[in-house]
């Protein structure tokens, strides 16, 4: 398909339009091999000597996710979102100064206290859709990362990518954005200036809620990302071949699934934004999301299909809708096919910024009609157990 021109829904539904040249399968097959043959010249007839440093099945993978975030340097598969977010802190080195946004997947917050600190990191953690006060912490000539996450994880805020880039070049700072939420269908941070782009590929990328991976991506083949690169070779936070397998065919329907679930989400926050149960509905596709115009600017083609409801009768209403509901799935992650909810703050710990009363929501693929009559019973039986109990409204 080479020299056609062809469009990202057409390249990832093809798999690239790979075919395999042993088989002529459709479907490419899983390279399980651990290691590859030498030539007796001493040579490896592909480059690939070992499978902690290159794999076929990888390679697949990470040509599609390349071609879906426009990224020129490459991409690098890891065994989770954790193992990739991790490799590029790890990548730089003590006493390196780091911008990350304040709201952000807990995870990476977590690690970077418990890990980054002691690594020698100079991390500052600001609110990244406040554009006043990222220019005030990147500090010019010694921040060396200004790490993004938009929307973000579970208050959705946005962050103006093109601006948070303008401004960490002008200082010397590169840009990492975890894109994980609104996949490469929604935004393309590259083409807005990011210089590496983060995936927890357990989330859309696969789409099914049956493979831990993660993925890093570079604009530029430059000595940073020839440091993550070896990260990667050396450390050996590679998922397995089936994995990366799986994702390759996840990916080929990432476009409907995404697609989908964003309407859906939409759909569900439009219903939902003025119930008399809920304080409030986030979500980006909102006119009274804070972030609305920026999202409308920045995001392709809709919001994502994450959102977070506000309980008016605090965390007891939320504990009750959550217990209520039947289609949704109460369980943690996001961007499968089946819906799920969870009490973010519970899943966090003790430590969590997140507001109890707040519950996140992840939209899947099923009739959004079934999800909208699911969440009215739970809101219901909420307001029952709020009204009941006297619940705070905190
Ligand atoms: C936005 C985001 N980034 C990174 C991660 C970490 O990914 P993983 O669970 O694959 O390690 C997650 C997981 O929930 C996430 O939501």
């Amino acid at each position: 398909m080479k020299g056609q021109n062809l469009s990202p829904e057409t390249l990832v539904a093809q798999a690239m339009g790979e075919i395999d040249p042993t088989s002529g399968a459709v479907t490419p097959p899983i390279s399980l091999s651990t290691t590859f043959e030498q030539a007796a010249d001493g040579s490896y007839h592909q480059g690939r000597v070992y499978s902690r440093a290159d794999n076929p099945t990888y390679e697949q993978a990470e040509r599609m996710l390349a071609m879906l975030e426009g990224a020129g340097g490459g991409c690098l598969l890891f065994g989770s979102g954790m193992a990739a977010a991790t490799a590029v802190f790890q990548a730089l080195v003590p006493g390196d100064h780091v911008v990350v946004a304040r709201v952000l997947y807990w995870g990476v917050r977590k690690w970077l206290a418990e890990f980054g600190l002691s690594w020698g990191l100079d991390v500052a953690f600001v609110d990244t859709a406040d554009l006043d006060a990222v220019k005030a912490a990147i500090r010019p000539g010694v921040t060396r990362l200004v790490w993004v996450e938009t929307p973000a994880n579970p208050t959705w805020e946005i962050t103006d990518l093109a601006a948070v880039c303008d401004l960490a070049h002008a200082a010397g700072a590169r840009v990492a954005v975890d894109n994980t939420v609104p996949t490469p269908v929604l935004t393309r941070p590259i083409a807005l200036g990011a210089d590496l782009v983060v995936h927890s590929a357990t989330k859309y990328l696969n789409g099914h809620s049956d493979v831990l991976a993660g993925a890093v991506l570079s604009a530029r083949n430059d000595p940073f990302w020839q440091r993550i690169r070896s990260w990667r070779r050396t450390g050996g936070a590679v998922p397995g071949p089936f994995e990366a397998w799986l994702l390759v065919r996840g990916m080929r329907t990432l476009f409907l699934r995404v697609e989908r679930a964003s309407r859906s989400a939409s759909t569900v926050a439009q219903h939902f934004e003025k119930h008399p149960a809920l304080r409030a509905v986030l979500y980006p596709g909102l006119p009274s999301h804070p972030g609305h115009a920026i999202a409308a600017r920045q995001m392709t083609g809709g919001f994502g299909g994450m959102l977070s409801i506000r309980m008016a009768g605090g965390a007891a209403a939320a504990q009750a809708a959550l217990a209520a509901v039947k289609v949704f799935k109460r369980a943690t992650s996001l961007g499968g096919v089946e819906s799920l909810i969870e009490h973010r703050s519970s899943v966090e710990g003790p430590s969590s910024p997140v507001p109890d009363d707040l519950l996140r929501l992840s939209i899947g693929i099923e009739s959004v009609g079934d999800l909208i009559a699911d969440l009215e019973v739970a809101l219901d039986a909420a307001r029952s157990t709020a009204s009941g109990s006297g619940a705070p409204d905190k």
